[in-house]
Parts: structure tokens; sequence; C-alpha cells
């Protein structure tokens, strides 16, 4: 299948004061319709600067991003976007939040067709009964539960996640990934996600973009995931394969560590 989602020899170069630096190079990933892909590699090597730039938030410095064949120009209701912490306004309510977005995406609509949309999502991401809370009344995995449903209210062609797990705790994290990959299985939203996490990307995706170290990161390898959906958590952690690809994931990140020299405390 052609690629619904593509990055064409993408690359990123920082100004800093001393001097441009090159962090990601000819970066090139396709991502065919419906597909869940992840982004793994080692913090600090260029994953959040991969990710912006498709959201069209952060300049691309060479290549293209593509979204069903037409070159992104900046951010677009076509590709939603949930970063590790939900940025959600405080004196609004999870509602009130929710529709901010959904109030410009569906301008066309009716009052009681947008209030629809955005109970709907609320729902969906079990806050029916939170919905007009204010994220000082969230917890977090409430408040990270509020940024899924916000993508996923606006319809976007393209779902973009920069470790939206990652400042949560290992009960809730497990939580939050199940009900992604539930709501995902019943819309097939074309998906890059960044994570760090092997077992996150095991669980989740249909291939795992593994990125090699920066500077001038890119792609490294790719790993298929051939777990049939819906999947079963306890079910994968059975059999022999998913502990084999562990195994090729923790190789490929450990190859990078050794590549890189002694450790860098990176960002
Ligand atoms: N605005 C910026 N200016 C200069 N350097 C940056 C900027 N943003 C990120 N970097 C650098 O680019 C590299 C990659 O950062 P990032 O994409 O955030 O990595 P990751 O998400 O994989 O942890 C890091 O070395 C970081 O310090
Ligand atoms: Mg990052």
């Amino acid at each position: 299948m052609a690629g619904y989602l593509e990055m064409v020899k993408l690359g990123k170069t920082y100004e800093t004061p001393n001097g441009p630096a090159v962090i990601v190079e000819e970066f090139d990933l396709e991502l065919s319709q419906g597909e869940f892909v992840t982004l793994i590699g080692h913090s600090g090597c260029g994953k959040s600067t991969v990710l912006s730039m498709v959201a069209g938030l952060n300049p691309i410095s060479d290549g293209a991003v593509l979204v069903g064949n037409r070159e992104i120009e900046g951010p677009g209701p076509d590709r939603g976007v949930v970063f590790q912490a939900p940025c959600l306004l405080p004196w609004m309510t999870a509602f009130e939040n929710v529709m901010l977005g959904v109030a410009k995406v569906y301008a066309h609509g009716t009052d009681r067709q947008r209030r629809e949309i955005v109970e709907h999502y609320l729902s969906l991401v079990g806050l029916a009964d939170a919905m007009h809370k204010r994220p000082a009344e969230l917890s977090g995995g409430m408040k990270q539960r509020v940024g899924i449903a916000r993508a996923f209210a606006l319809a976007p062609k393209v779902l973009l996640l920069d470790e939206p797990f990652g400042m949560l705790d290992s009960l809730t994290r497990i939580e939050l990934q199940e009900l992604l990959l539930r709501i995902w299985d019943s819309l097939k939203i074309t998906t890059l996600m960044v994570t760090h996490d092997v077992d996150e990307a095991l669980y989740l995706s249909d291939r795992i973009t593994m990125m090699t170290n920066g500077p001038a990161a890119r792609v490294g390898e790719i790993l298929e995931v051939p777990f049939p959906r819906p999947r079963d958590r306890a079910a994968l952690l059975e059999t022999d394969e998913y502990y084999e690809l562990r195994e090729r994931l923790i190789g490929f990140l450990e190859g990078q560590e050794l590549e890189r020299g002694p450790l860098v405390d990176a960002a």
C-alpha cells in the first residue's frame, strides 16, 4: 500500500550558540493508512524533533512530510497531537477543553452536535462523570485521558503521540495503553507514537522504527510486530516470539549505546 503519512529525507538543524547542529538527517519513513507505528530510541536522539516536524509545530530544515500525498505546511486539524503533559487550560473544565478544538473543527455543525461529540469522546475515555471538572481536580491519568479524548474528537487523519504515558505510574500507564488500543482498534487512525518503552512499543504497534543516536539521527532498523489484533497482553507475554522481538529491540538500543561511547546525560 502506498504511504499515507510519509517522511521524506526529513532533516532538522537547530541553530545553537556553537553553530548549527544537525540533529536529524535523511529520516525516511512511510506509514500506510490505518497503521500504528512507534518510534523508539534513546533520550535526546531526536524523536520529539521528528514528531513535532510532522505535527507542523517545528520548522522542517530539509525534506518533507506528506499526508495523503500533500505536503504539510504548519499544523492542521488533519493531525491530532498528544504530548507527555496534556496542556489543558486550567480555568476550563475537561468538557470545555475538548470543546475548544471541536468548536473549530465542527464550526459548520450545530451546538447540540458539538456537545454530543465532546460527550461521546469523554465518555469513551472513561470520564463521563468527571467531564465538568477542572484540571486541578483531575489526576495525572485523568488529564491524559482528556488529552486523548481531545485528539480523537477532532477526527484527525493522523494521530501523533509523544510519550503520552511517560509521566504516569506504571499501573496507570498500562490502563491507558489498553484504552488507547481499544479506541484505536475501533477507529484505525494512522498513528505515529514516540516511546522509549519497549513493552509499550511491542504491545501497541504494527511496526517499530528504531532510531539511531544523534547527532544526525535517522531510521536504524524497522521491526514488524506480527501479533494479531485485537491484542491480549497476557497472551502475548506467554509467547516466545514476544521475548525474541524484545531482545532485538534491546539489542539495537544497547548497540547504539556502545556506538555513542561513554554515557552522556542527554535531556
Ligand atoms: N530548540 C532546540 N534548539 C537546539 N537544540 C535542540 C532544540 N530542541 C531539541 N534540541 C536538541 O536536539 C536533540 C534531540 O532532542 P529531542 O528531539 O527532544 O530528543 P528525544 O525526543 O529523542 O529525547 C537533543 O540533543 C536536544 O538537546
Ligand atoms: Mg522527546
